[in-house]
């Protein structure tokens, strides 16, 4: 008798254990749980949004993510890897959320999630001075550098054809600009705010940028998230918080001098 008592008690026991630990694995091990720091990766080769300054990355993106990691209470160390390894990070769930000035397209959602929109872009050309390039139009028997994968890959793709040769992909953006600089392109297509930064900085090597709105579409920056994410529900409140509460117009006015158009990207 005194055996089958001890044996039940044990058996309590190891089941009381057992549920325990069923409770407790729900907050701690899935990837909603707020004690393990994020891994955000980036491509910090698109100044002023992401960019290495001695060893740190830095940027527009870098202060807005960590905002709002903060407003959503979670912890996220960004990491750059590159353009291409980040989209493959998120793919395979080694890394949970993606920032790069990554554009939300209908081609990219089939694979990944988004947070809702925060800020606005658009593709620029970039030419010297001098150039006789005047629109879009004018790219069609011109060498163009851009990045490989972008939206301004994508663009000029469909102005030259996608096996034109004039058409010269980079790893990163900067390699593009510097095709340019060093007189193997005769322009470079990318993200607006980029560009026109970049013009800004660099005075004396006399590039301009042009506009072309027939030719490039209105594009907005999400965050990228693994298919089904459950980061996505407290990411997408916590964005609209930091743009509601004051914090997005600060970081906004620290890299861009300016106050933010929120109407710009309310959807
Ligand atoms: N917005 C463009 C796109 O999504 C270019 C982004 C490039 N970002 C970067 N960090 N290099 O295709």
């Amino acid at each position: 008798m005194k055996k089958f008592k001890l044996f039940t008690t044990i058996l309590v026991a190891a089941f009381v254990f057992i549920l325990s630990a069923c409770g407790t694995s729900k907050t701690s091990g899935g990837e909603e749980s707020k004690d393990k720091t994020l891994r955000v990766v980036t491509d910090a080769a698109y100044a002023p949004f992401e960019y290495q300054d001695k060893g740190e990355v830095v940027g527009f993106d870098i202060d807005f993510i960590n905002a709002v990691a903060k407003q959503a209470g979670y912890k996220v160390k960004v990491e750059h890897v590159g353009w291409d390894p980040l989209f493959v990070e998120i793919k395979g769930k080694t890394a949970d959320i993606g920032i790069s000035s990554i554009t939300i397209n209908d081609k990219r959602k089939q694979t990944y999630d988004f947070s809702v929109p925060y800020f606005l872009s658009t593709n620029k050309i970039m030419i010297p001075k001098d150039s006789p390039i005047k629109s879009a139009e004018d790219l069609k028997d011109k060498v163009v550098a851009v990045q490989n994968g972008t939206t301004g890959q994508e663009a000029v793709e469909k102005l030259l054809g996608a096996e034109n040769k004039n058409l010269k992909k980079f790893k990163d953006n900067n390699l593009a600009i510097m095709e340019l600089k060093g007189g193997g392109a005769d322009a470079v297509v990318a993200d607006n705010t980029v560009i026109e930064e970049y013009v800004k900085n660099n005075p004396k090597e006399n590039f301009v940028i042009i506009e072309d709105e027939a030719a490039f579409d209105k594009e907005f920056y999400g965050l990228l998230f693994p298919k089904g994410s459950k980061l996505k529900a407290d990411f997408d409140k916590a964005i609209k918080e930091v743009m509601e509460n004051g914090e997005y117009a600060k970081i906004y006015k620290k890299w861009f001098k300016v106050d933010p158009d929120l109407t710009e990207v309310k959807t």
